[in-house]
């Protein structure tokens, strides 16, 4: 019988701005999740005294987390992953002083997880900065934010060092080219010589956190994240498949450069022929060499690449603008699901960076229907889950090294893409809606139960 180790981290993960709410209490700043509320691509809108937005209670999780790790205990998650907000810690980014009631609050949430044996594994920047810093310094494009990032995850290695073996720099780091806002506090028209000049700032910020976190948490890990987004060929014309070759590059140049410790010579011609004049200075090439101990990364899909231009300018399938596979079904959000993609996608990485991987987010954002018993019966999440988790396993006896798997919001949270809570993820149903209605109780959904037995039989129950 096919099993996953014994000693596999189990859970979830969720990020700070989609599950926290309490967005200005005890001290915190404004961050751009904040002035972003129609989600990660939307427009910036600055805040007014008494507006008020769906991630500003989010699912209340601030209050709530007790009851919240109860239940994730409850289905056996060994391991939680959470992000820190910079804005509990430092309101403006740039403050004299870190702040005392942010660094309580995750103070306590760690020791919640402690009593329930779940080990955190911690996000320092998941798809938010602090307002201010883009306001007042231009966001990730002025190289001072380097400095107050450092800062930053030294504060919170310092503080939290006891509680937390397990980090990651930034939240899907390659993302910036499609999120400027989210990703490196650039408004979205910047060029793209701008977008990787902040790209590059961020490198040498997540490999100066790598090098913090191994003086201060030594017997710690620190992983980077990626947004996995596999490409194919949509035809083995050999154009085809040498601008799939391209476009996988395009977000793997964060892993080259922040497991290798060096930008990777496709991407230098790159920025020549584009005529990108990048300031990497010797003292960012030195920072770089620190690598990351692990790479994580998030699963949904895969997509297409054509160099037909006719066909590339169709409509396209998903988020990513990927053309679509046809051979693939896709979610409700066009999302077009892969279970095998991911197998092959573990093999892609552990062939390319021979260093150990954990899958931090994957799962199926779906509308649910609750029944007059109250009762949710997400087969759907089920089987998505089930057949991607049948091919992590598959990759594992492939000889892939797999640290863990936290399914993405293991109780419903607001979608990042466009804020919406409708696209629910959880095991755990949460009573709010789109317009803020609701009650915000937590219910137990059929996959709740499902979810417990696979950690349990340390993934023997699962189906072919
Ligand atoms: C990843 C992000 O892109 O995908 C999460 O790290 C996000 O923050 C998740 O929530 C799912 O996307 P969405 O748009 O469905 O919430």
């Amino acid at each position: 019988m096919k099993t996953f180790p014994h000693t596999f981290l189990w859970g979830g993960a969720t990020a700070a701005n989609q599950v926290e709410g309490a967005y200005l209490e005890d001290g915190k700043g404004l961050s751009t999740s904040d002035v972003q509320p129609h989600g990660v691509f939307g427009e910036v809108v600055e805040r007014v005294p008494g507006d008020s937005g769906i991630k500003d209670v989010a699912i209340d999780f601030y209050h709530r987390y007790p009851e919240d790790i109860a239940l994730f205990a409850e289905m056996g998650f060994n391991c939680l992953r959470v992000s820190i907000a910079w804005t509990r810690i430092y309101p403006n980014g740039d403050d004299a002083e870190p702040n005392e009631a942010g660094l309580a609050f995750y103070d306590k949430l760690f020791d919640e997880m402690a009593q329930h044996n779940i080990t955190p594994l911690v996000t320092l920047s998941h798809y938010e900065m602090p307002w201010a810093l883009v306001k007042n310094y231009g966001g990730w494009g002025n190289r001072k934010v380097i400095g107050f990032f450092e800062r930053y995850a030294r504060t919170v290695f310092e503080r939290f060092k006891g509680k937390v073996k397990l980090w990651l720099t930034f939240n899907e780091i390659n993302m910036s080219l499609h999120a400027p806002m989210t990703g490196v506090g650039l408004p979205a028209d910047s060029s793209k010589a701008e977008v990787y000049q902040a790209i590059h700032h961020q490198l040498v910020a997540s490999a100066l956190a790598v090098k913090a976190c191994h003086e201060i948490v030594p017997e710690g890990k620190i992983g980077n994240m990626l947004l996995g987004g596999l490409m194919y060929p949509l035809s083995c014309k050999p154009e085809d498949v040498f601008k799939t070759l391209q476009e996988n590059r395009s977000w793997q140049f964060f892993g080259d450069v922040q497991c290798r410790g060096a930008y990777p010579g496709y991407m230098l011609r790159y920025f020549r022929e584009n005529g990108f004049e990048l300031n990497i200075t010797d003292a960012d090439r030195d920072a770089l060499k620190s690598t990351v101990d692990f790479i994580s990364f998030s699963y949904y899909m895969t997509g297409c690449v054509t160099a037909d231009e006719a066909l590339n300018n169709k409509a396209r399938g998903n988020i990513l603008n990927m053309v679509p596979n046809p051979h693939l079904e896709s979610s409700e959000w066009g999302w077009q699901i892969d279970p095998l993609g991911l197998r092959t996608l573990l093999n892609v990485l552990w062939d390319r960076y021979q260093k150990p991987l954990f899958i931090v987010e994957n799962g199926l954002g779906a509308k649910d229907k609750v029944e007059a018993d109250g009762s949710i019966n997400d087969d759907y999440r089920i089987s998505y889950l089930n057949d991607h988790l049948v091919q992590a396993r598959e990759a594992i006896e492939d000889g892939v090294e797999l640290m863990g798997f936290t399914s993405w919001g293991p109780i419903d949270l607001v979608s990042a893409s466009k804020a919406e809570l409708s696209k629910r993820y959880g095991f755990i149903y949460v009573d709010r809606n789109d317009d803020g209605s609701g009650t915000l109780a937590r219910s137990k959904k059929k996959s709740f139960g499902w979810y417990k037995e696979v950690i349990a039989t340390h993934g023997a129950s699962l189906k072919e």
